[in-house]
């Protein structure tokens, strides 16, 4: 077997980089297509490539906060991204992200669809100029799917707000064919189906708290082969899966953290793989020059 061979080929070159710079790499943002997320992706894409339907169809992703719901929607953004125009064909955006945060009114919604295609001070416009110009810059740039993230905090609303909103995303659907994806905690079901002719074209799936089982194992294996360590850490053993369920309480973004700084920390300290003790060590040390270097490097990337 080749040396190197828990490493994915692209990352065994990283092994010559010096330390501080190896150990900065840890802490680089990385996306993996686990295999609860595939399943979802499918059904986007599916949304996404279907001919425009009379009756709109979506996809409610619900989740704890950290389970990745925000890293899907910017996937997604980068799977489709928006084109310039040249020549002769106008300049695209087929995916559009709008947060609904305190998003009380249709006016908020429709300003923030707005910003997002760049119009400035979206506020001076008159309410119905507002969502012809929405509609107008949704047809014109060819969008095939609004996503709208943190649906569940329209359930502090009132229930007419509630009720203005969906309707507004309704509305959206209806008027140009278009297919939503929302996103929010495990109250977002509850948020849709306010609507009930809403919640019937909704489809609902949950991104669930990781506990010890096959997904948990390839997961953490696909991971491990991503971290420029020089020894194989076994990150799917028995020992360390336990050890990261037990110290993340399942959530994906606490995973992600423990296993990377404590990968910053095996560089560090010379041990080169990830142990029980590292991963209780990163629980409370943050890799602070590891986080310096990471940022010097994001600077030189953007000098660059
Ligand atoms: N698919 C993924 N691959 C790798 N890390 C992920 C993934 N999804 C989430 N994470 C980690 O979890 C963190 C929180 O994800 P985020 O999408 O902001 O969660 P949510 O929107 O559900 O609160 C991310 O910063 C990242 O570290
Ligand atoms: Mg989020």
């Amino acid at each position: 077997m080749s040396e190197f061979a828990h490493l994915d080929p692209g990352v065994r070159d990283q092994l010559d980089l010096p330390s501080a710079e190896r150990a900065g790499r840890m802490l680089a943002e990385r996306f993996i297509t686990h295999e609860r997320l595939a399943p979802i992706l499918n059904y986007i894409e599916f949304l996404i490539h279907m001919p425009p339907q009379t009756r709109a169809s979506g996809l409610v992703v619900s989740g704890n906060p950290g389970s990745g719901k925000t890293m899907l929607s910017r996937a997604i953004q980068r799977r489709y991204p928006p084109t310039p125009a040249e020549n002769g064909n106008v300049a695209t955006r087929p995916v559009v992200v709008i947060n609904m945060t305190n998003a009380r009114e249709a006016k908020t919604l429709y300003n923030r669809i707005l910003s997002e295609f760049g119009v400035p001070d979206p506020g001076n416009y008159s309410g119905n100029d507002r969502e012809r110009m929405a509609l107008k810059l949704c047809r014109t740039a060819s969008l095939r799917l609004l996503i709208v993230d943190e649906i569940q905090d329209i359930l502090t609303s009132t229930a007419r707000q509630q009720r203005i909103a969906l309707d507004t995303i309704k509305f959206l659907m209806n008027e140009l064919s278009l297919p939503i994806l929302t996103l929010g905690t495990s109250s977002a079901p509850a948020a849709m189906q306010v609507d009930e002719h809403l919640n019937a074209r909704f489809k609902y799936r949950e991104l669930p708290l990781w506990r010890r089982d096959q997904f948990l194992t390839n997961f953490l294996d696909r991971l491990e082969k991503a971290l420029p360590l020089r020894k194989p850490s076994y990150l799917s053993s028995p020992t360390l899966a336990a050890d990261l369920i037990r110290l993340s309480g399942g959530v994906l973004q606490t995973i992600m953290q423990l296993v990377t700084h404590a990968a910053a920390h095996a560089v560090e300290t010379g041990e080169e793989q990830i142990t029980t003790n590292l991963l209780e060590r990163a629980v409370f040390e943050p890799p602070l020059a590891a986080a310096k270097q990471a940022a010097l490097q994001a600077g030189l990337q953007m000098a660059a």
